[in-house]
């Protein structure tokens, strides 16, 4: 079987930091979200890998090229405008062939292990017991999502983003198609945002007497479509991890599980895990984590940062830093040391690439920091 892989669409969710790079390519754990899901398929049956690509498609083809490195074969479709996911299905039509092909949604992130998945649709579809599958997740905020009402093992109704949603099982981002899906997608019109929806053309297959069964997933899920998301999902890899220190620490504690990259000199901090540090840092009289991931080259010192994602080169001084992303070679800094101050007030900041903040103190009864 074929995957179907996306990795168009603008990411406008995620600005600043899909302005300079695609969301798949943006790095959770220090590793780009798009290798993740890689690294799920190389361990899966699936071989050849149709993958759309959008405006910033140069940027995906130069990171990930034919796929050899995951044992897989990657063509390339490009997608010169975002029509919706249904539109990236007949623009892939002839690459996929007419056979049963998996589409998975480039910034879908999860636990379970692809394998199981795909041997559940391979059983039921070629014994004939369904024709589509779809992923489920039971979710808190379904009108975010596609939302798929179901009647015993099939699915009944989709609808995408629903205003008031009638069940709380989201469509994660993983579908199975027959080649039936074909004419479906030519049966449907764009929405009103005016995009071909994958929920309208399921819709399409089971009015058409398809069955289109469901599946929960197991274990966690995540669509990394926000800021917010971005931080949840690492916050589950990061649980993942496994401790390794090849740096050096001085004078400092470290609790939890560690990962330290190569040439990172930490000194006089204290590390609380899960943290992982990539190579090359510089760290002193910081405290960090937990749930934080730290790119090749940061320098921080005098600050104690939790819950954020620091892209590789950005600088912190002298901050209390809380559920923050920091781009690439940005810096963010305060004049004096805020998280000295009682009581301690962490920011939040979601900094792009090469941007920058100083933090002025504004002197009262109590110093605050604007
Ligand atoms: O994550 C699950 C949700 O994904 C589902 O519950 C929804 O039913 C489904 O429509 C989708 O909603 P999103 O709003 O999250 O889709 P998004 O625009 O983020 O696109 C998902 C992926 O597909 C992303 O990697 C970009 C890519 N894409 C998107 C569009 C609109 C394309 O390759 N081409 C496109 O035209």
């Amino acid at each position: 079987m074929k995957a179907l892989l996306l990795c168009g669409g603008e990411g406008t969710r995620l600005r600043p930091f899909t302005h300079t790079r695609p969301k798949q390519l943006f790095p959770l754990v220090n590793k780009p979200i798009l290798f993740y899901i890689l690294e799920y398929l190389a361990v899966s049956p699936i071989r050849e890998v149709v993958m759309i690509t959008g405006t910033t498609g140069a940027q995906i083809r130069a990171a990930v090229g034919n796929g050899e490195k995951w044992g897989l074969r990657i063509t390339y479709v490009e997608q010169p405008q975002p029509l919706g996911l249904a539109h990236t299905v007949l623009i892939a039509e002839e690459a996929l062939g007419a056979e049963a092909f998996m589409m998975y949604l480039g910034d879908n992130l999860l636990e379970e292990p692809l394998s199981d998945i795909i041997q559940t649709f391979a059983r039921n579809y070629a014994e004939g017991r369904l024709d589509e599958l779809v992923l489920v997740h039971e979710v808190k905020n379904p009108s975010r999502f596609g939302v798929a009402e179901i009647e015993g093992d099939r699915v009944i109704k989709v609808i995408e983003k629903p205003e008031a949603p009638r069940s709380n099982l989201a469509l994660a981002g993983i579908y199975f198609f027959s080649p039936e899906i074909y004419n479906s997608v030519r049966n449907i019109s764009p929405s009103t945002r005016g995009e071909l929806e994958i929920t309208d053309a399921i819709q399409d297959l089971i009015n058409r007497g398809q069955t289109v069964g469901y599946r929960r997933l197991k274990g966690w899920w995540k669509d990394t479509g926000s800021p917010e998301e971005l931080l949840s999902a690492q916050k589950m890899l990061l649980k993942q991890e496994k401790k390794q220190i090849r740096g050096e620490l001085f004078r400092s504690h470290a609790t939890g599980r560690i990962q330290l990259g190569d040439n990172s000199i930490v000194e006089n901090s204290w590390l609380k895990g899960p943290v992982c540090i990539g190579a090359g840092c510089r760290i002193k009289d910081a405290v960090l984590g937990p749930f934080l991931s730290v790119g090749d080259r940061v320098e921080i010192s005098q600050a104690e940062v939790e819950k954020s994602i620091l892209l590789p080169d950005c600088r912190v001084a002298n901050l209390s830093l809380t559920d923050s992303i920091l781009g690439e070679r940005s810096r963010a800094s305060a004049r004096r040391p805020t998280y000295l101050e009682a009581p301690r007030f962490p920011h939040r900041l979601l900094l792009g690439d090469d941007s920058s903040v100083e933090l002025q103190a504004k002197r009262g009864r109590k110093t605050r920091y604007y």
